[in-house]
């Protein structure tokens, strides 16, 4: 992954801001209404790795949607630097995606037919990049992302890490200043997560590429240069790491009993997620449950406990 930085001119193009303002998103269901955001103003700057956190629901996805012109808000603006993209039409909106933004998504979505080489070139092709030049280059991305030697795998023949990684490469094809990845680790094992993190990283501060990663990942929050917070549909605030920690760490004990703390949430969590466990258990023992559920379950279930096991020793609770 390291090798990232050294193929020079594989990642030439620069970040932009990324701007949303007033974002509302309105789902429409038959007679059925929800509402995903409900005023999101955020900005993005080049060079850093943010991270947006929240729980399942909150609109974390919707959010990335709607920044990376995959859909269009129910009202707000959204800007690409100094272009707005929420006015352009559907087709001026393709050509303006394939060319500006690349998406990395939590199901890892490679075309499992083709190889991890055609898959890469894919984008290339759409953008009519000339023969000699797209060959070149997907075996430099493969490189880049330390695949050059399984290009010829297909995603099957690949691990989970590697194919994810393949996705980046894919992500990459076109140069793109923004790069978008929700929730990209949350199928991944802690090892193979972290490189992961570490090529977005190495993307916004060594490249300046414009770097939006969403999870509901501790391990994963606490690597980003910022870290905003949504809930339901609005942001609660924007924290450094350690910040995060201090804003939610009560100055008056009397009035407030530290329940907010990050160390404190964190607690709540694996108490929670042992508690799962032990029902697990309980239901596998009484048969309630088939055994291959139940270990898919527990495996899950073990991922999280150890990732806050991990947070919590990092964080010195
Ligand atoms: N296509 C859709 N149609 C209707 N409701 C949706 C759709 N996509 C998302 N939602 C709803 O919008 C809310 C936010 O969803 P989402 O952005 O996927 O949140 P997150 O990614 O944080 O889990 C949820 O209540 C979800 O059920
Ligand atoms: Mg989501």
């Amino acid at each position: 992954m390291s090798s990232l930085e050294v193929i020079s001119g594989l990642f030439a193009r620069k970040g932009v801001r990324v701007r949303g303002e007033r974002l509302i998103k309105v789902y429409r269901n038959g007679p059925l209404e929800v509402q995903a955001l409900r005023g999101v103003t955020v900005d993005f700057d080049p060079g850093k790795m943010y991270v947006v956190m929240g729980p399942s629901g909150s609109g974390k996805t919707t959010l990335m949607n709607l920044l990376g012109g995959v859909d269009k808000p129910t009202g707000g603006l959204v800007f690409h630097g100094s272009k707005r993209i929420d006015t352009m039409s559907d087709t001026e909106l393709d050509d303006h995606r394939l060319d500006y933004v690349g998406f990395v998504f939590q199901t890892i979505n490679l075309i499992p037919t083709l190889t991890a080489k055609d898959n890469v070139e894919l984008p290339l092709l759409f953008k009519k990049v000339p023969k000699n030049v797209r060959e070149n280059r997907v075996i430099r991305l493969l490189e880049a992302v330390g695949l050059g030697d399984k290009a010829t795998y297909k995603p099957g023949e690949l691990s989970g890490g590697e194919q994810q990684r393949v996705a980046i490469a894919v992500a990459l094809a076109n140069d793109p200043p923004i790069l978008i990845a929700d929730e990209p680790t949350a199928e991944l094992d802690y090892e193979n997560a972290k490189k992961i993190i570490d090529t977005l990283h190495s993307l916004a501060l060594q490249h300046g590429k414009t770097v939006i990663v969403t999870t509901h990942d501790p391990r994963v929050a606490v690597r980003a240069d910022r870290i905003i917070r949504l809930e339901d549909g609005v942001t609660k605030g924007e924290y450094t790491p350690v910040e995060l920690e201090e804003a939610y760490t009560p100055t008056k004990p009397k009035e407030d009993t530290g329940v907010y703390s990050l160390a404190n949430i964190v607690r709540a969590r694996l108490a929670r997620v042992n508690e799962e466990i032990e029902e697990l258990q309980r239901k596998m023992k009484r048969g309630e449950m088939g055994i291959e559920e139940a270990f898919d379950r527990y495996q899950d279930l073990s991922k999280q406990k150890r990732a806050l096991e991990d947070l919590l020793a990092s964080i010195g609770g």
